[in-house]
């Protein structure tokens, strides 16, 4: 497309016509055959669904909330990118970057146990994954993530995007950006939420109630919090904290240059933010686009708060 750009090129992968890079294209077999461990926990998501945020949750709780340890080493090697794990191969990948990305083979041998971050859709995981390991799950209304996918496109310089809003907002309803389509993705793991082993969790309940979806997650994973760490645990958490912390906003990638100076990854952490953005025109055919996706199914998204 005009105004989106991956070096290396993209690819459509099956099942599902998800796209991603052709450098995925020719490492999926590694990937699909990784092999998870049973007391791993994996954070997958769609992008810009609160990921960072509840891997530093995961990470805290299978760590004995250790905000010491998780302040100064950066969240990319505490709980490493499945995919990401392939920059090493990409010549095209800013140098460095790989440190900061384990690869597979890092990610295979670390100790237990792992906190591991995916935005591919189930399909493309693991076959046996939810058989194996704990599962969360993140989902977002769609609106907000159009609006913060775009403003991570224009942040990050790789993937890129060069156009405007509108465009990307095209873009996203049509498939043309990576990880896409946005609802095959979480409508598959909503049909999988009664599996034991998912936690499906919305980012409008996280805003709306942190404490009572740590507490969900705490259970989730057996890790009971005393009232002191869940203290610590929620103000490690709140929105200003974690933007002001290097080691989960990426400062060590934006370092090395892979972002543009303007702008942070942990960006405004509001619900309803498409309001600043949509004009009434553009939402209502979004609003037409949700509806049609959402016509067989019970997943309804909360969009203001
Ligand atoms: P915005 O761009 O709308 O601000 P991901 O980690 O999946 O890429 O998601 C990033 C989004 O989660 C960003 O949304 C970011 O600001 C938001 N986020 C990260 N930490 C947060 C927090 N503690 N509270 C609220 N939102 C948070």
């Amino acid at each position: 497309t005009e105004h989106f750009r991956f070096p290396g090129g993209l690819a459509r992968c099956e099942p599902g016509g998800f796209v991603l890079t052709e450098e995925f294209g020719r490492h999926a077999h590694e990937i699909v055959n990784f092999k998870p461990r049973t007391d791993d926990v994996w954070v997958v998501t769609f992008p810009k669904c609160g990921t960072t945020w509840t891997q530093e949750m995961v990470w805290m709780m299978l760590n004995d909330c250790n905000a010491e340890l998780a302040k100064t080493t950066p969240l990319t090697i505490r709980a490493p990118f499945l995919e990401s794990s392939l920059f090493e191969k990409m010549e095209f990948a800013p140098p460095g970057l790989a440190d900061l990305m384990p690869s597979l083979d890092v990610i295979d041998k670390m100790p237990s146990p792992r906190v591991i971050k995916s935005h591919l859709p189930f399909y493309l995981l693991p076959p046996k994954l939810l058989e194996t390991c704990k599962v969360v799950y993140v989902a977002r209304n769609p609106k907000d993530v159009m609006v913060s996918y775009y403003h991570h496109h224009k942040l990050l310089k790789m993937p890129s995007y060069s156009g405007d809003f509108e465009t990307f907002v095209n873009y996203f309803m049509n498939d043309h950006l990576v990880f896409l389509p946005y609802f095959p993705h979480i409508l598959d793991a909503w049909a999988k939420r009664t599996n034991p082993n998912l936690l499906f969790l919305f980012y409008e309940d996280m805003k709306k109630n942190l404490r009572g979806e740590v507490e969900k997650v705490a259970q989730f994973l057996d890790k009971p919090l005393d009232e002191a760490k869940m203290t610590l645990l929620l103000e490690h958490l709140k929105f200003d904290n974690l933007s002001k912390n290097d080691s989960v906003n990426f400062k060590s990638a934006k370092d090395l240059g892979y972002m543009n100076d303007e702008g942070t990854f942990i960006r405004k952490g509001k619900t309803g933010d498409w309001k600043n953005h949509l004009s009434p025109e553009l939402n209502r055919r979004v609003e037409a686009w949700i509806e049609e996706n959402l016509a067989d199914t019970d997943l309804r998204f909360v969009m203001e708060l």
